[in-house]
């Protein structure tokens, strides 16, 4: 029987591109409500592990529930409106469509008061306020970044899926965006899953984290406290 806690829970799956087998029995789960992040070296699969969650490259074998629902083999839209938004390290914006546009295209309803709108992503996100009506692809590296985001709260999910949030963007950015994570995503009390290059921004948004191996596996799984008091232990699985 699956714990009604998990929101999401993978059991030993096996992920492959062609023959290429590059994620070779992983398990993990996330608690509702908590932030969890993935460390681990260039091309272990971490990305590959949010596309078998996202049913964009889906396990061979192995389980992923979601909310106690198998969805091992769902397709990507299905999974989507299991209250699962993906943010693609490519962010990608769609280009053609205006700012306004891209954030109504993932628009869902939420519950109560506190929902995300268009309009509550405006007055939250004022870089985005100020470019409504821009193509959403001439913006900056940040500001695709905050659309992203903005992008990935309008559909009101249960958890939200980030890859590399802090990619190519300036310490400042990086800042930025780490605040926006805490304040919008993690108090709010959405779950948080991110993979993260960046381990000092994965320190500060998540309380556990799992650190992958070369065969996508999970080797440890550390909580902040350990990590920042055994700074060797991050030194050693992720320095070349
Ligand atoms: N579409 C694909 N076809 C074939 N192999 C792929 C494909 N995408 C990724 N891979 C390979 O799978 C492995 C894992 O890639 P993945 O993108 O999941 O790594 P990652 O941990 O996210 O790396 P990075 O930190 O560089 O983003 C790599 O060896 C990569 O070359
Ligand atoms: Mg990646």
């Amino acid at each position: 029987m699956e714990k009604k806690n998990k929101i999401l829970n993978i059991e030993e799956i096996q992920t492959y591109y062609g023959v290429s087998h590059v994620i070779q029995g992983l398990s993990m789960h996330v608690e509702k409500q908590e932030a969890v992040s993935i460390l681990g070296r260039n091309g272990v699969g971490k990305t590959t592990t949010l596309r078998s969650i996202m049913g964009l490259t889906p396990p061979r074998s192995g389980n992923i529930y979601i909310n106690g629902a198998r969805t091992t083999k769902w397709q990507p839209h299905k999974i989507s409106k299991m209250g699962v938004a993906y943010v693609p390290a490519e962010r990608h914006i769609f280009p053609g469509l205006s700012v306004e546009e891209n954030l109504m295209m993932a628009a869902r309803p939420g519950n109560g008061n506190d929902a995300w709108t268009l309009e509550k992503v405006c007055d939250h996100f004022p870089v985005l306020a100020e470019r409504t009506k821009q193509d959403g692809s001439t913006l900056s590296g940040g500001e695709q970044q905050m659309l992203a985001i903005g992008r990935a709260l309008i559909s009101n999910p249960e958890i939200i899926i980030m890859d590399e949030p802090s990619q190519g963007l300036s310490p400042l950015l990086v800042q930025m965006i780490t605040d926006v994570v805490l304040k919008f995503c993690i108090k709010s009390g959405i779950t948080m899953l991110i993979v993260e290059q960046n381990y000092r921004m994965a320190l500060k948004v998540a309380s556990r984290h799992y650190l992958m191996g070369t065969k996508g596996e999970i080797v440890k799984v550390a909580s902040t406290k350990e990590l920042v008091d055994n700074p060797d232990i991050i030194q050693s699985h992720l320095s070349v």
